[in-house]
């Protein structure tokens, strides 16, 4: 099991790229199922989730070409409309199939996601969007049966904002008789971009970015070239590495045009920031002021950016408090960063952390892909050698991390 050894106290300086974003790829490597015809995805990042949602779709018969960011996917060959547990179990989002292999073959069957350390996560939502527009829909021995000869269009309402939830019932309803509504969506960038790439492919969608979006079933989709936007949760994760060292630093292949709430955040903790086209740049003060978060569905405050910001905290002027209104379990990160001697107290889906002079190295336990995060920026900030271990959660998310670590002048090694 790899681990990553961190060598703390260090400002961050220099510069290095954003990759696209991994929660608008996943969604749109499964639109693909949605035609006959090949669709191509620019500026793919090279994560292991897409590792994963590629062997995925491959194991269904759609033919796979990949050379370096660029991505080809033909599903004129489907014919194995399943998504088996031993796939699934590794990565929850394999559930965005299930829309799709519905709307495209008439059939599905989907292992269910089945919890993960953040919470249990349910797809009650998607079930019962794709049942009101028809499906006969059966979960038995812990798989989504799902059977449809064509989806009819319908007003869907979600019972909470839920992203691929979104995600699953808007592809589902491109191919479906007649219109579909679909009110309380979620407006994450990322389902306006797969909304983008839906439309190239001939869908029509409108209201996207919005919470109600509207959907015309058409008879087919076509062939598309879509490039993915860049990760804005990479994006801010990079940003409270410099705050949190002191350092200045500058992101290409990215923007600040959906990190506002992040950015006003920043601020607020006392660092610069300017914005470029496709740049952004932060300079860290001496010392940060904390800043208290509430984290909500977009353009709020966003929880996969709440374990980076209790890291930040931990090591600012002043008491921050963290509230985590998405997931029920999203605190983990917090007894990982007391042992890098941080003072925060847990209190339900609050969290209150009092800034301390200086954080000191030791062996920490990833838990979940953002909690790694909060732990790495912490270790990058602590004095001495912090080592992070179970970092397979990080590989899921981050591309390079190391080599994007090191370029920003960090010291950290992967061992084994
Ligand atoms: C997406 O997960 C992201 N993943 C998550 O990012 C992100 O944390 C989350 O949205 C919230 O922004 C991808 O896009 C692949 P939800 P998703 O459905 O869609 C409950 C990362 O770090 N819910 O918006 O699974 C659910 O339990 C990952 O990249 C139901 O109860 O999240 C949660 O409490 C982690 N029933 C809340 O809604 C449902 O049917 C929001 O979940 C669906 C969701």
């Amino acid at each position: 099991m790899d681990k990553l050894l961190i060598e703390g106290g260090l400002p961050l300086r220099g510069e290095t790229a954003i990759s696209g974003a991994k929660n608008a790829a996943l969604p749109m490597l499964t639109a693909a199922l949605l035609t006959a015809e090949p669709v191509t995805f620019t500026n793919v990042p090279d994560l292991n989730d897409i590792g994963t949602m590629l062997r995925l779709l491959a194991q269904m018969g759609v033919v796979v070409e990949r050379q370096g960011d660029t991505v080809t996917l033909d599903a004129a060959g489907l014919d194995q409309p399943v998504a088996p547990y031993e796939m699934v179990k590794t990565m929850r989002a394999s559930i965005l199939v299930l829309g799709p292999l519905v709307a495209r073959m008439g059939e599905a069957r989907v292992s269910l996601p089945g919890g993960c350390a953040i919470g249990a996560r349910p797809v009650d939502q998607h079930i019962k969007g794709l049942t009101a527009m028809g499906a006969h829909i059966a979960v038995e021995q812990g798989y989504v049966h799902a059977k449809c000869a064509r989806l009819n269009g319908a007003r869907l309402f979600t019972d909470m904002v839920t992203v691929t939830g979104t995600e699953n019932l808007m592809m589902a309803a491109c191919l479906a008789a007649g219109d579909t509504v679909i009110e309380n969506a979620a407006r994450e960038p990322e389902v306006v971009d797969l909304a983008n790439c839906l439309v190239a492919m001939g869908a029509q969608i409108s209201g996207a970015g919005t919470d109600v979006i509207r959907i015309r079933g058409v008879e087919r989709l076509h062939g598309a070239v879509h490039r993915i936007m860049p990760d804005r949760i990479e994006t801010g994760t990079y940003l409270c590495a410099a705050a949190a060292t002191g350092g200045e630093i500058r992101l290409t292949g990215t923007s600040a045009a959906y990190l506002d709430v992040v950015v006003d955040k920043l601020m607020d903790a006392g660092c610069e920031i300017a914005t470029e086209r496709d740049a952004i740049r932060l300079k860290a003060p001496q010392r940060l002021t904390a800043v208290s978060i509430r984290t909500a569905p977009y353009p709020a405050f966003p929880t996969d950016m709440q374990a980076q910001f209790m890291a930040i905290n931990a090591v600012a002027d002043g008491t921050a408090i963290i509230r985590e209104t998405i997931f029920e379990n999203r605190f983990m990160h917090a007894v990982e960063l007391i042992r890098l001697g941080a003072d925060i107290r847990i209190d339900g889906n609050t969290a209150f952390v009092k800034g301390v002079g200086q954080l000191n190295g030791a062996t920490v336990m990833a838990t979940d892909l953002r909690a790694s995060a909060g732990l790495v920026i912490a270790g990058l900030a602590a004095r001495g050698e912090t080592l992070v271990d179970r970092i397979y959660h990080l590989d899921r998310g981050y591309e390079s991390l190391e080599r994007k670590l090191a370029a920003l002048g960090a010291r950290v090694r992967r061992v084994k």
